[in-house]
């Protein structure tokens, strides 16, 4: 099957079974610090998931653009992507495992039409320290599932991965491995979860390639082996535990399922080739690659360097289309390394950087538009192609200015006999590939320590990395009332600007955590000292007012007659939820409704009435900066006045 063949059938398989089609979110999280990008289909359901009622129901479905940064440094084998489409279906409070599970398995046997002999599954073990029983209702419907096709499915106890390498198949098919490997949350096992996650055991599926174990992974081979006999292609979460403040786990208000499946995954299962790189998705990329490179995909010395701009090429097109800009920081620097690695890989592959108005690379990127735009119109547009195209050429350009800058800086070191810590210089400060220096340095006879260059850059990784869990922690940590408290304020603050600078003013991003929100919007000039202080002035008086906040649900169309703000790009299905900020109890069909101080497309959290937010000190402008052309990114503070 083709990739749209597959999202096609899953999606029209759970509306046949009462699901809503929702519309994939943006890549950019909105009004959600836990993570640059959204990395799940879950993701931008947390308040749901938590409890909230959802516009559209309880049953759910869709395929979620999805990017997980992590997994940069891991492209180059068959199976890793950095963007994918993660395939998702929710019951918020309905079903349950004993529909879930059939619901799958008839997904992929009959629609798909996988051979369930090669299917394998695995259940949660149990776990007596945060009293989480086993969950033998998944091996039991499971057993229930193969035996109608005939299997008789041996449930195996397995434990965790070194367990598995140690103890293998056994016959099995329904597997027991503990949290590291089936419990899902945003922030993994059990122990990592902060207060206030949503968590649960998980049933993932694996499809059996039958490939020969590679003795390099481990003794035995086990669902769970990274040998590439199995491939996960999906993952029914059963999130109804919540992380209490004492540490301990209680019930979520409803029993949900969050289920995550890995849309090129199911395809590469539907060809029964374990390489997704080999699905339609990028055939026409790395085809393109091969006639301008003369290199061949097949020659395993380049096939890492085709994955590599293959994926990263798909990768950068979605997160331009979603706004994101090359850059220093946070999005744009994950951006900026996808396109500089991807020009680097291209290079390596021998392909020519200038072809004219039009680089390699921007033609790979309209390939992906092509492949991609029926089942996501935000990149069919016009304006979205030449933006996109147009970016990638211009990041391409300026990195090939910062290897000019490198290589003379290189010819500096290599004068005083370059070592290891002058190659991680070279390479964080001037983006200078590792490998080319290693390849200038042989040229003129100086060799450089790999080794130490490996645990200099290692050092800096683990520091990037616990940078990213310290965010992630502090984002969630205070998903209660600070955050909350600002979330409101950031309604009002958007408000304000509106009022101050005129209605040009758009919300084109946001970031908010206990200390502090954030907010990007489109506006041309430096604030003057004047215009912050009128917009402080203004939130905190909004606040003193005690004004009502209230949620509603709306057809779109008539939270857009209402002017509800929305952020720029993103995407609202047919009902939404829309938040308002006085002047009184409003209803829906109340006239006054059009008169609330702020209307905006939100799914909350907010606090019940403005005056909640002065509990937390006074409003306070404390940075105002640009971040790209016609766009301003302010921060604020609650202080506390004593
Ligand atoms: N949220 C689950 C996952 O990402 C389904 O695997």
């Amino acid at each position: 099957m083709t990739i749209n063949e597959v999202r096609t059938k899953y999606l029209e398989y759970f509306r046949a079974r009462g699901h809503v089609i929702i519309p994939s979110a943006p890549l950019v999280p909105q009004n959600d610090p836990t993570t640059l990008f959204v990395g799940s289909g879950m993701q931008p359901l947390v308040p749901y998931l938590l409890g909230e009622p959802h516009p559209q129901g309880n049953r759910l479905v869709n395929s979620q653009k999805s990017f997980r940064a992590e997994d940069i440094e891991e492209v180059g084998d068959n199976r890793h992507t950095t963007f994918f489409e993660m395939l998702g279906n929710w019951s918020l409070g309905d079903y349950f495992k004993a529909e879930q599970l059939p619901f799958f398995f008839g997904f992929l046997t009959d629609v798909v039409g996988l051979d369930p002999e090669r299917l394998y599954v695995t259940a949660f073990i149990g776990d007596d320290k945060n009293n989480v029983p086993r969950d033998t209702e998944s091996a039991e419907v499971w057993s229930k599932l193969f035996s109608s096709k005939g299997i008789d499915a041996k449930v195996v106890e397995v434990g965790s991965e070194a367990d598995g390498y140690r103890l293998g198949m056994r016959d099995g098919r329904i597997f027991y491995y503990e949290a590291r490997k089936n419990w899902w949350s945003r922030a993994g096992v059990p122990e990592n979860m902060p207060t206030g996650e949503p968590g649960g055991p998980d049933s993932e599926v694996f499809y059996d390639f039958g490939t020969r174990h590679d003795l390099k992974f481990g003794e035995n081979c086990h669902p769970n082996c990274d040998c590439g006999r199995f491939l996960e292609i999906g993952n029914s979460v059963f999130m109804q535990y919540i992380k209490k403040p004492n540490g301990s786990f209680g019930l979520l208000p409803k029993q949900n399922v969050d289920f995550g499946g890995g849309l090129e995954r199911i395809a590469a299962a539907s060809l029964g080739n374990p390489d997704v790189f080999q699905t339609d998705v990028f055939d026409d990329m790395i085809t393109l690659l091969e006639e301008f490179s003369g290199a061949h995909y097949d020659d395993t010395s380049k096939t890492r360097s085709f994955r590599i701009v293959a994926d990263h090429m798909r990768a950068a097109t979605f997160m331009l289309s979603d706004g994101v800009r090359p850059s220093n920081a946070d999005r744009g620097y994950v951006l900026r390394r996808l396109i500089r690695r991807a020009a680097q890989h291209a290079q390596k592959l021998g392909l020519p950087q200038d072809q004219g108005s039009e680089s390699l690379l921007s033609r790979c990127a309209l390939i992906v538009i092509e492949k991609y735009r029926s089942a996501y119109p935000e990149l069919g547009t016009e304006s979205a192609h030449q933006e996109i195209t147009s970016e990638i050429w211009k990041e391409e350009k300026q990195f090939g200015h910062a290897l000019e800058q490198g290589m003379k800086e290189f010819e500096k070191l290599a004068a005083k006999g370059l070592d290891a810590e002058g190659a991680f210089v070279l390479f964080t400060t001037y983006g200078f590939p590792f490998e080319m220096t290693m390849e200038l340095a042989a040229e003129r006879g100086i060799s450089v320590n790999m080794d130490e260059f490996k645990a200099r850059m290692k050092s800096h990784q683990d520091l990037s990395r616990a940078g990213s869990e310290k965010k992630f922690k502090g984002g969630l940590a205070d998903a209660s009332e600070e955050t909350t408290r600002l979330h409101t304020a950031h309604h009002l603050l958007l408000k304000a600007l509106q009022i101050v600078l005129g209605d040009h003013v758009k919300q084109r991003g946001s970031n908010i955590t206990g200390e502090r929100l954030r907010i990007d919007f489109s506006h041309g000039a430096k604030l003057t000292a004047h215009e912050k202080a009128e917009a402080e002035r203004i939130v905190n008086e909004k606040m003193f007012e005690s004004l009502p906040v209230i949620r509603s649900t709306l057809r779109k169309e008539e939270a857009e007659k209402l002017n509800a703000q929305h952020e720029f790009g993103a995407k609202y299905p047919d009902m939404v939820s829309v938040y308002s900020v006085g002047p009184t109890s409003a209803t829906q069909d109340d006239p006054r409704f059009a008169e609330a101080f702020s209307i905006e497309f939100c799914g909350g959290p907010h606090v019940a009435n403005t005056s909640e937010i002065a509990e937390g000190g006074t409003f306070k402008i404390v940075g105002e900066e640009s971040v790209a052309a016609g766009i301003r990114r302010i921060k604020a503070v609650l202080v506390n006045s004593q």
